[in-house]
């Protein structure tokens, strides 16, 4: 019998039924068929990929056509799950080649939901590709396509005024059509605030237990990233296998004990 995808729908509702969204990042087919197992309900190929995958220092130099690559992969391997894809570095720096970024990310990529950094600056972007029927996954906090900008990757808004420009961008592109939300490395509270305050799903990543979702890197959660952060936990270590890893992980977030006290900040 074949089973019903997961919509953007699918995840507003699951959010007003207090229902964690378990979110991992996936490059590939194999991958993604245990995490279709484990019952991810969504996945991301993120730019992270540029890092993990590729082995450079940041995600600057990913390109349009690997991130949709690596989408077709993990499309093959795909069966009921939301599939997110993130929009690479400079590749939405205008609404129309935005459009024309997003149109291949789901056209070529089999994308579901094109992901992109950034507040303020990308309403305009947000607005156009909602009005073409492009659902979008906003990204704010840490914003690892700034991390020249922001000299490294560090907690965003510990101090008030910045905390306040990361709750109004989050509301500004809720109204510009956003449909949900990733939200890296700011203060549990914080997060908490936001995701109460928006309609639309917020996925958390060091952020706390109180977002509607979790994701992580999925390298991270197996233990390879030799320097891990704060925020990861190894669900690989006691899990035993790449398959429970993911169930454990699942598990982990829809009871809220992933993440914990020691894989948040204040
Ligand atoms: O690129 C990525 O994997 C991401 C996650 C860290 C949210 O954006």
């Amino acid at each position: 019998m074949s089973v019903p995808s997961i919509t953007v729908k699918h995840l507003l509702d699951m959010k007003s039924q207090q229902q964690k969204i378990s979110v991992l990042t996936s490059y590939d087919a194999s991958m993604t068929r245990l995490m279709e197992e484990a019952g991810v309900e969504v996945l991301l190929v993120g730019d992270s990929l540029g890092m993990v995958v590729q082995g450079q220092e940041s995600t600057l130099p990913v390109t349009l056509d690997e991130i949709i690559y690596h989408t077709r992969n993990v499309a093959r391997g795909r069966q009921r799950a939301l599939l997110v894809a993130d929009m690479p570095f400079m590749s939405y720096r205008t609404p129309e080649l935005a459009l024309e970024s997003a149109g291949r990310l789901m056209k070529e990529g089999g994308a579901h939901v094109v992901k992109l950094e950034g507040g303020q600056a990308q309403l305009e972007v947000i607005r156009r590709l909602t009005e073409q029927g492009i659902p979008v996954c906003g990204h704010l906090g840490l914003l690892p396509q700034s991390v020249h900008k922001l000299g490294g990757y560090r907690v965003q808004g510990r101090e008030a005024e910045r905390a306040e420009a990361i709750r109004r961008d989050a509301m500004a592109l809720q109204e510009a059509g956003m449909d949900m939300l990733v939200l890296e490395c700011v203060p549990s509270q914080l997060a908490a605030q936001i995701s109460q305050s928006l309609r639309v799903p917020v996925i958390g990543i060091g952020a706390g237990n109180s977002c509607d979702g979790q994701v992580l890197v999925v390298y991270d959660m197996l233990g390879m990233n030799p320097r891990p952060p704060r925020f990861v936990k190894d669900f690989l270590r006691d899990g035993g296998s790449i398959g429970q890893a993911f169930k454990d992980y699942v598990a982990a977030v829809r009871d809220g004990s992933f993440p914990a006290d020691e894989q948040s900040f204040r």
